[in-house]
């Protein structure tokens, strides 16, 4: 079985609906450990609610980021890491952690991307008036939100939408098509070709 960390920031709703396909029997993973910026994060608690162990660090702690990503890819490789799946880890990531998980690690965003990279992407595709938002799921290559795109599922503004009514339906679009990327990679669907560019599905 797969062996996964999820990397995520804050709430953690992913991360939770990772976890209880898992539990369900829908997604044929192991998740493994849970990484976390911020120690005071609610995601914390669900990651020690489900059992699930917890690398939680103060990036303030560290003279750089390179620094604290070498102690999580100590740590990684001491659990036999297969897949980093970053959901809302809010911090770019750099070579250290890019180079050897270079296909092997992917990131969730709520957009089309390339439209509306970075922080409140949602905020911003309803100040810029589109009609169309959606999710992506992504590769990770160390620029913000960018790299190779695996899957896009796409969901329609409505007029009368606030933040929170379009935050509420991404969300649940994210924890559907997520936990079916990470089911694919799992058993070997996508690929990331050699030319580090394309991605494959079958
Ligand atoms: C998700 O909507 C995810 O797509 C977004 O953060 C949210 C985390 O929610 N990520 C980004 O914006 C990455 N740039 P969660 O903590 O409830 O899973």
């Amino acid at each position: 079985m797969m062996r996964v960390a999820v990397f995520a920031s804050g709430n953690g709703s992913n991360f939770q609906a990772i976890v209880n396909a898992v539990k369900e029997g829908r997604l044929d993973v192991s998740v493994e450990l849970l990484v976390c910026d911020k120690p005071k994060a609610y995601v914390v608690e669900r990651a020690q609610a489900a059992g699930v162990p917890v690398l939680a660090f103060r990036p303030k702690e560290y003279a750089s980021r390179e620094e604290y990503e070498r102690m999580i890819l100590a740590e990684l490789q001491a659990r036999g890491i297969e897949l980093i799946v970053l959901a809302g880890y809010m911090r770019i990531i750099t070579s250290v952690l890019v180079e050897p998980y270079y296909g092997r690690m992917i990131n969730i965003h709520p957009s089309l991307l390339p439209s509306f990279p970075g922080v409140d992407a949602i905020g911003q595709a309803l100040a810029h008036g589109v009609k169309v938002t959606g999710v992506t799921v992504h590769f990770v290559d160390g620029g913000m939100d960018s790299g190779p795109i695996i899957a896009q599922q796409a969901l329609d503004i409505q007029v009368d939408d606030s933040k929170d009514t379009l935050a509420t339906r991404i969300q649940e679009v994210e924890h559907e098509l997520y936990v079916k990327v990470i089911g694919m990679i799992s058993a070997g669907r996508i690929k990331l070709e050699p030319d580090g560019l394309r991605v494959t599905v079958k």
